[in-house]
């Protein structure tokens, strides 16, 4: 037995983290049984930072406890195991650095430009300093952020990363980069910043307002040289440093795209000013986002003659070519996600049908004569498509597509004998990458927003996709960072415009829940209770919220602007003892894009069903988590808040075993949140499998229940309806998308209208692919069951002659697969060194099965 995947807080090997005592983490490879563990840590020197001595336990993980670290210190960590047989194992090393711990560390100051504190959109502004070594440098990190998004080239040479520093509520919050530098060193050198609009200043989010954070755009950086004979220097940003907007970059934004002169040349004509941020920049708790896959597109020629390159996957990125044309030669391309009829469409990139859309998504590019390689710095945008204008002929080897997306580790795949469903997998995958940058957002051509309620539905299926953990920490934080002071937690976390705190539908129960459910996911699925104590207040202040707002019976609806409020239709539940466990007022989200409801109307109205099974749901989630904090008193009160909107739940919505309003949302939901009694329970089911048949098995979710409807049909016993309903080609249904040619997950499910125009509404959402959570949990059957632990239960059914599933998990590699044979069903499984699964089969057979690959036989009767 030996470790492996050494990980420091979920990064494999970080620059530049400040957590003083991070989380260590590995596997355990070969072998059965880790009886004990040694984690040891030194410095650069060799000294001994830190030792755990032998430890006798399995677990795989451990929290460094040592001497006090240092700024820029690097700490190279080893791991020793025992296995069962009390053989010592090999080890192996991994190491992370710290980043600027003190404020005596942090020399930078904030610069900016001249004249550039205005509303209106400018160049791009160019930093440069030179600067000249004073003797060898045996290390050299550079720490930059920018409020904006910046690029640096140190010689010449970029550095990595897309669009960061990542986005913010930058008023509260930003981080800094680190970057390994020793290398692109020289005697003599050039330091260039660039810095853009981004989240900070340009669109943002569903009403594309400007200048959310600010309206100057400034930059922080320091540059840390260690010479040989040990001594430092800082060179940081300040008054020194060369400052101009006369570069080539003429406007950028996110949304819209950039414009380019290649002509221009900055002229560092002036000196940078000093300005003041009122947030101290801390180490980004992520890896960024990064270039990833790159697309080679067909060229299409449409029914108009206008050429559009077809890049064959809907990605979110941006274009990259080789310009070889004449000076002032202008070039312009516009991203897009769907042909009309065979022709440009910016039709879902727009808010409504009938309106132009505001965000352009477009290259325009002036060539300066010379070959260059150009993309875009500071911007990316979603699309298959680009049309071609300004050029006679259209080489598509000049062309490619990048994706862009936060660093991750896939840990998922799911592979089974219906190729639909195996594109559907890939299309989920391919919407979770395009909607991962820096934040969980909505869509990456619309909005780019960090929608909870999206996050909620689709966690667990993103956890099974991706080690997701470093990604949901810092966004929780964000969403601390944009909760109101009365609990509630913003619908779009960073912010999306001035008003957000004012706004009626912050709050929304079901889409708010994410503040308890993603942190409870969290910690299921990678067992890190420090997930519970950093987002103790955030779920508190939520909670808070909920009991206040369900007892206090005066609160006044609201609405966007005064008129609207006479449309808000009163709803109060009748009085009786569980009223008070009941919120009902107020506007919600609700189970949104629910087919054949108008999710609009629908969100003017209190949810009170809705907010009844949520407040039960989160408060138990809660409950358990305080119990894991040693907080009792407030687990119990939870508990018993918990209980009493359950009991409210039934008296209000379920009659004579049935839910009252007689759709498929409010059924799975009862059932899936543990909302009745088992009498009950297997009545809601039988209604809820009767419902997908007069619904000829499509889909009658929206975004709350879609996560747990075939899982709750398989619990029940509705294994065939559950995967009749998977399998269903025709729409509202997850293959519909696929059969339409989907190569994402769309935010309708039918995403072309009865003439086959693409209607106005995202080719790149994710909430519907939560569904996925069931092929991994039920069809395959793989979950994590505490520490070290799995059970895994596979349900074969439907058309599928085969499935099979692996999902990296923190415990190592677990996988599990069935396949029809002439005489049953045989199961194989791989349960990873140092943990065990109990395995059900579906006739109920269970066993304990150790470290190693395992077959199983089902015979047929
Ligand atoms: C977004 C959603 C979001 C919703 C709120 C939309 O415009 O794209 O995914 O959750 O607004 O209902």
């Amino acid at each position: 037995m030996k470790p492996v995947n050494l990980q420091t807080n979920n990064r494999i090997n970080p620059l530049g983290i400040d957590d003083p005592v991070p989380r260590l983490t590995w596997n355990c490879a070969g072998g059965i049984k880790q009886q004990a563990y040694r984690v040891s840590a030194t410095d650069d020197t060799g000294e001994v930072l830190f030792d755990s001595g032998c430890v006798t336990s399995d677990s795989m993980n451990c929290r460094y406890g040592g001497k006090a670290l240092q700024s820029g210190q690097r700490v190279y960590w080893h791991v020793i195991l025992w296995d069962e047989n009390g053989e010592e194992a090999a080890e192996e090393e991994a190491w992370f650095e710290m980043g600027l711990l003190n404020s005596e560390d942090r020399k930078a100051q904030w610069i900016c430009g001249i004249g550039t504190d205005t509303k209106k959109r400018l160049p791009a502004d160019c930093f440069r300093k030179a600067f000249s070594l004073k003797g060898s440098v045996v290390k050299a990190r550079l720490y930059a952020t920018a409020c904006g998004v910046y690029s640096a080239v140190l010689n010449g040479r970029r550095l990595p990363g897309v669009l960061a520093p990542g986005t913010t509520e930058y008023i509260k919050r930003l981080y800094y980069q680190t970057y390994d530098v020793t290398e692109l060193l020289e005697k003599e050198n050039i330091l260039d910043f660039a810095v853009g609009d981004g989240w900070f200043k340009g669109k943002l989010g569903f009403l594309n307002r400007e200048c959310r954070f600010g309206r100057q755009l400034k930059l922080w950086a320091q540059l840390v040289l260690t010479y040989a004979d040990g001594s430092r220097e800082v060179i940081a940003s300040d008054y020194s440093w060369r400052w101009c907007n006369d570069g080539p970059i003429l406007r950028t934004d996110l949304k819209d795209g950039e414009t380019y002169d290649a002509r221009k040349v900055p002229s560092y004509s002036a000196k940078a000013q000093l300005t003041q941020h009122p947030v101290v920049p801390a180490a980004s708790p992520s890896d960024g986002i990064l270039e990833q896959e790159v697309f080679a597109p067909k060229l299409l020629t449409t029914p108009s003659g206008a050429k559009i390159l077809d890049f064959g996957q809907n990605i979110a990125g941006y274009i990259r070519f080789t310009a070889h044309w004449k000076s002032g030669h202008t070039i312009r391309l516009r991203m897009f996600e769907a042909l009309d009829e065979g022709e440009y469409s910016d039709m879902t990139l727009r808010k409504a049908p009938d309106k132009e859309s505001e965000i352009k998504q477009e290259i325009v590019y002036t060539a300066s004569g010379k070959a260059e390689v150009f993309q875009p710095e500071f911007f990316y945008s979603g699309f298959r498509y680009a049309l071609v204008e300004g050029l006679e002929e259209v080489n598509p080897d000049d062309f490619e597509a990048v994706a862009v997306y936060s660093a991750l580790r896939f840990t998922g795949r799911f592979h089974c004998s219906n190729e639909k469903i195996n594109q559907f997998v890939q299309n989920t995958l391919w919407s979770l990458k395009d909607n991962f940058v820096d934040v969980p957002t909505d869509c990456p051509q619309r909005e780019k927003s960090g929608w909870d309620g999206d996050a909620q539905v689709f966690i667990r299926t993103a956890s099974y996709l991706a080690d997701d953990a470093a990604f949901f920490r810092k966004w929780l934080r964000d969403v601390r960072d944009c909760q109101r002071a009365d609990g509630r937690v913003a619908n779009v976390s960073p912010s999306a415009h001035p008003n957000q705190d004012k706004e009626p539908l912050g709050g929304s129960v079901g889409w708010a829940d994410a503040a308890v459910i993603i942190p409870y996911t969290l910690w299921k699925f990678y067992g890190d209770e420090a997930i519970i104590a950093e987002n103790y207040t955030l779920m508190r202040g939520w909670m808070d919220y909920v009991i206040k707002a369900a007892q206090n019976k005066t609160l006044k609806r609201i609405a966007f602007f005064p008129p609207l409020n006479k449309l808000l239709r009163p709803y109060y539940v009748p009085k009786s003892p569980y009223e008070k466990y009941v919120i009902e007022s107020g506007m919600h989200w609700g189970e949104w894009l629910e087919p054949d409801i108008d999710s609009t109307t629908q969100m003017m109205q209190p949810k009170p069903e809705i907010a009844a099974a949520y407040t039960r749901y989160s408060m138990r989630l809660l409950s358990e988590m305080l119990d894991v904090l040693g907080k009792t008193e407030e687990a119990n009160t939870c508990r018993q808040f918990s209980e009493g909107a359950r009991k409210a739940y039934n008296h209000y919505f379920v009659k004579d075993g049935r839910i009252q309003a007689p759709r498929q949302a409010p059924m799975v939901r009862a059932l899936a949140l543990g909302l009745l009694d088992e009498q009950t329970a297997h009545k809601v089911a039988a209604d809820l499998n009767q419902s997908a048949i007069d619904r000829n098995y499509t889909v009658g979710t929206g975004f709350l229940s879609t996560p747990f409807v075939l899982g709750v049909l398989t619990q029940y016993g509705y294994v065939e309806t559950a995967y009749k309903m998977m399998e269903n080609t025709a729409a509202p249904g997850w293959l519909a998308m696929v059969e339409q040619g989907a190569t994402t997950v769309w935010e309708v499910y039918h995403a072309y209208n009865e003439q086959g125009h693409p209607k106005c509404s995202s080719m790149n959402h994710y909430s519907p692919g939560a569904v996925c959570q069931w092929l991994f949990e039920c069809v395959a059957g793989i979950q994590v069951f505490g520490e070290n632990r799995f059970r895994i239960s596979p349900v074969p059914g439907g058309s599928l002659t085969y499935a099979e599933a692996g999902y990296h998990s923190p415990y190592g590699l677990v996988e599990s697969s069935w396949k029809k044979t002439g005489s049953g069903i045989q199961y194989a499984f791989f349960v990873p060194a140092n943990t065990t699964a109990e395995v059900v089969l579906p006739n109920g057979e269970s066993k304990l099965l150790h470290a190693g690959r395992h077959v199983l036989e089902q015979k047929q009767h």
